[in-house]
């Protein structure tokens, strides 16, 4: 049975982070991650397939998709036709609802509520379990944006990666964890995320202790999680992206994800701490930062962080659900 699906997913940002892959086909992780989904910053997408279509179209942001990243959806959504023996192409809409090109990543939200859209109009009912595996084989982080709250992705053991799903630690409403975004560039990132670590897999002396060190990251940021331990929350979390970053620098050539206004908002972040407010910083790959806090120190984050010279904006969020459907047509 066809329909038109339409689903809603929340971007999240990764305290202990992803970087290395141990099967690049399967997209498999080479570490375990721990997230929090992100309330205010999503991605809904539709998607009907329509045998009269020559092939699959995808408007993103009211515009038509460049090529890259048509094609990019079209692997995805093959996989999604084989399971449901259809060669129909599909007209996928997707749009985030955070400025194109304000520099924020979309893959996760994009591709986990693609996962649910997709699979919803070809007439395939999956589990939140295999909808993360699903979601996964468009991008790492994407398997846990299926989850609200607190998740984790497992690394997984098995060849084939069936055990390599996100599975939720806590609910959304578990604990009131506040995170600023400063936007500090709006420009596309020149390396991307595989591309990057495959790189510093290739080249960095470092990766090995990446590996192992990762493990206990894992096992000290469940604790943290499971005490409400804020301190340690946000320390794990800031040791585990700069350990992230360091890994990017000493591959080579290094990668440097970061601008001077980045390591600003680094230092103002600092400083606040130093002060006594409990804020700690995370960044991915890109050089946007991303303050972790408690709701009462929120404004005061704002204020420090708005005034740095070269931010351009500051998103505010709590930590928000996971992947659902938002409508459903019968063709
Ligand atoms: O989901 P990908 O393939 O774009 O990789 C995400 C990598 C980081 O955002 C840097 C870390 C993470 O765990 O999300």
């Amino acid at each position: 049975m066809m329909m038109k699906a339409t689903a809603k997913a929340h971007s999240n940002i990764a305290l202990v982070k992803y970087w290395g892959k141990r099967d690049e086909h399967l997209n498999l992780p080479a570490v375990g991650s721990i997230s929090v989904t992100l309330k205010e910053i999503y991605t809904v997408t539709s998607v009907e397939f329509k045998k009269d279509l020559k092939k699959d179209v995808l408007i993103l942001n009211n515009s038509t998709a460049p090529d890259y990243q048509r094609k990019r959806v079209s692997r995805f959504l093959d996989l999604i036709r084989k399971e449901a023996g259809t060669n129909a192409p599909a007209r996928v809409v997707s749009e985030n609802n955070f400025p194109t090109g304000a520099g924020l990543a979309s893959s996760a939200s994009a591709f986990a509520s693609l996962a649910l859209a997709g699979t919803t109009a070809a007439g395939i009912q999956k589990s939140e379990t295999q909808l993360s595996g699903l979601a996964r084989l468009g991008s790492g982080s994407a398997a846990r944006s299926i989850f609200g709250g607190f998740v984790e992705m497992n690394l997984g053991t098995r060849d084939d990666g069936s055990d390599s799903v996100a599975h939720q630690i806590a609910p959304e409403n578990y604990w009131d964890i506040r995170v600023l975004i400063a936007i500090t560039s709006t420009a596309e990132k020149k390396t991307g995320s595989t591309e990057g670590m495959q790189h510093s897999a290739e080249t960095s002396p470092y990766y090995q202790q990446w590996l192992s060190t990762s493990v206990k990251d894992l096992t000290d940021m469940h604790q943290a999680i499971k005490l409400r331990d804020f301190k340690s929350l946000g320390e794990i979390s800031e040791y585990s992206c700069l350990k992230m970053h360091a890994l990017a620098m000493s591959a080579r050539p290094g990668l440097i994800y970061w601008n001077s206004i980045t390591l600003d908002c680094m230092q103002a972040i600092t400083d606040l701490r130093r002060s006594g407010i409990p804020v700690y910083f995370t960044i991915d790959a890109g050089p946007q930062v991303k303050a972790i806090c408690l709701p009462e120190n929120v404004d005061k984050i704002q204020k420090v962080l708005a005034n740095i010279r070269g931010v351009k904006k500051i998103i505010k969020t709590a930590l928000g659900p996971g992947t659902a459907l938002v409508g459903e047509t019968l063709l």
